[in-house]
């Protein structure tokens, strides 16, 4: 047939099915993104985190195992249409331009934060004071957006936050933005070189993404993440990650 999602035409399997006969749910992140998707200090090979924590309950609800699948951020939706995993769990926000291409279940809202070398050297207090700087992003990412329509600056793009951090550190770059909650871990745990500034802004929803065509399995998250809700288990796993 035509269709492009997995099961999207009657008499086929669903995806849902599809992945419960297979006995794990394949979920899509770029890995490096604490305290959302990092690897363990104590155990590299494995990536922990909110989003991987949460992930891991949700697919538990559907009574199969969790897999993660690292991949490049500027390709993740792209291998989501072609089928190469099942969902991206990767703190992704809901936009307008990727609702055209997958359907999203929200999990969490965050706002963006301004991160500067420690001492803020430029004196950056707001989105204001952007204005003819260089600013480093990780490439296709909401955050590059913000810092693109800010006038007269200049920005650099890098495949992952780590690398834009980096460039801010060595002062190739005189800020990056940033996710409230990784712009908050790296202050904490990295004090000594960044810190932020100002407030959150742009607050916005985040979700799971599904490719379209597969209402089941978008059904079947939606149902998983509204009784983790109910049972606690959100909360703690909240709690776990950001605190109280
Ligand atoms: N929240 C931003 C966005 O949706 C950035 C997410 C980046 N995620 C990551 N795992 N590096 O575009």
């Amino acid at each position: 047939g035509t269709g492009t999602g997995a099961g999207s035409e009657s008499g086929e399997k669903s995806l849902l099915d599809e992945i419960k006969e297979r006995g794990y749910m394949t979920f899509a992140t770029d890995g490096a993104y604490p305290p959302m998707e990092f690897p363990d200090p104590e155990n590299p090979s494995e990536l922990i985190g909110f989003d991987i924590d949460l992930g891991k309950a949700i697919a538990e609800k559907l009574g199969v195992e969790h897999r993660a699948v690292v991949v490049d951020w500027d390709g993740i939706l792209a291998g989501l249409e072609s089928g190469r995993y099942d969902v991206v769990m990767s703190s992704m926000n809901i936009t307008e331009e990727r609702q055209k291409s997958a359907d999203f279940v929200q999990y969490f809202e965050m706002g963006q934060m301004i991160v500067v070398a420690k001492g803020n050297p430029k004196g950056i207090h707001s989105l204001d004071d952007l204005k003819g700087k260089v600013i480093a992003v990780q490439i296709g990412t909401t955050n590059e957006e913000i810092a693109r329509g800010i006038e007269g600056a200049t920005v650099k793009t890098f495949q992952t936050f780590p690398d834009a951090l980096k460039e801010v550190h060595v002062g190739r770059a005189d800020a990056t933005i940033l996710d409230e909650p990784v712009a908050r871990y790296y202050a904490n745990i990295e004090g000594d070189k960044y810190e932020f500034v100002g407030e959150p802004f742009e607050r916005a929803p985040v979700g799971i993404a599904v490719a379209k065509g597969n209402e089941d399995l978008v059904q079947a998250i939606q149902k998983a993440l509204d009784e983790l809700k109910q049972d606690g288990t959100y909360d703690q796993i909240y709690a776990k990650w950001f605190g109280g």
